[in-house]
């Protein structure tokens, strides 16, 4: 090797350290803007917690069986809720302890509602009420026409003191994006001013049309996969998410 080749081979090396330095910044610039666990994106905040994924490879599975696929669904949901109440708000209450007394924190400000969009956001209500057993649970019955894919509303239970409540809808899947626009869209014609939206997994297609038609809900995913197929599925997704929990198929 000449001297030149030598040069260029050194050269070429610093530009890939810095290419990799200036790649690795990127990541980091990333995941500093980690708010609150997630990743922000606009307002759309996609989950990269290692057990949250660990735990979604497996619903995902299709050889996962009704029993476990349930079990990791609830177990999911509760790792969700963890993160979505981060910006819950608290007010200081004097109290003793066996020592002192002093000033703790509580929970104050608005009470939380729960909504399962059916039949398959059922499966993840026992998930969210672990961490909040006072919440009330409305439900918001609505399936997807197989041809034209449009949701059909069936029914719909609301807690009575729907303006002051802070509302998550859930539902494994966002696909089109149809049922959940619909689900908050019942829910605010009833009066419902904070709302925001938890899945399980989303296809591109599903989160856009939900920021375009309700841009002040925000949306928490633990997973955003690449497409919808020709049948509305999300690919890779799971499957049908109501089947699969329910051992409907
Ligand atoms: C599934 C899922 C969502 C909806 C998502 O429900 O649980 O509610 O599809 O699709 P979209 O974003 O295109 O509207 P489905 O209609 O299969 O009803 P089910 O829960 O009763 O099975
Ligand atoms: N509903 C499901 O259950 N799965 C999908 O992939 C899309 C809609």
């Amino acid at each position: 090797m000449n001297c030149w080749e030598f040069f260029c081979r050194i050269r070429r090396s610093v530009w890939f350290v810095f290419f990799d330095t200036y790649i690795g910044r990127l990541t980091q610039i990333l995941l500093l803007d980690k708010r609150k666990g997630a990743m922000t994106v606009a307002k759309v905040y996609v989950f990269d917690h290692p057990l949250i994924q660990h735990k979604l490879t497996y619903i995902r599975d299709k050889h996962t069986g009704t029993k476990e696929f349930r079990e990791l669904v609830d177990e999911v949901a509760t790792l969700m809720a963890f993160e979505i109440t981060r910006d819950m708000t608290l007010e200081d209450i004097t109290i003793e302890t066996p020592v002192s007394e002093t000033k703790s924190k509580v929970l104050s400000g608005k009470k939380l509602g729960i909504i399962p969009i059916l039949r398959a956001g059922i499966g993840m209500v026992d998930g969210v009420l672990k961490l909040i057993p006072a919440a009330k649970v409305g439900h918001i019955g609505l399936y997807r026409d197989p041809e034209t894919l449009l949701p059909v509303e069936y029914y719909v239970k609301l807690p009575s003191d729907v303006e002051e409540r802070e509302f998550i809808v859930v539902d494994p899947m966002l696909a089109t994006g149809g049922s959940a626009i619909a689900a908050i869209h019942s829910l605010k014609s009833r009066g419902a001013k904070h709302i925001k939206f938890m899945c399980l997994i989303a296809a591109p297609e599903g989160v856009a049309a939900v920021e375009q038609a309700h841009p002040d809900v925000d949306i928490y995913i633990a997973a955003l996969d690449e497409k919808l197929n020709e049948h509305g599925y999300i690919v890779p997704g799971l499957g049908d998410a109501g089947d699969r929990l329910f051992g409907t198929k």
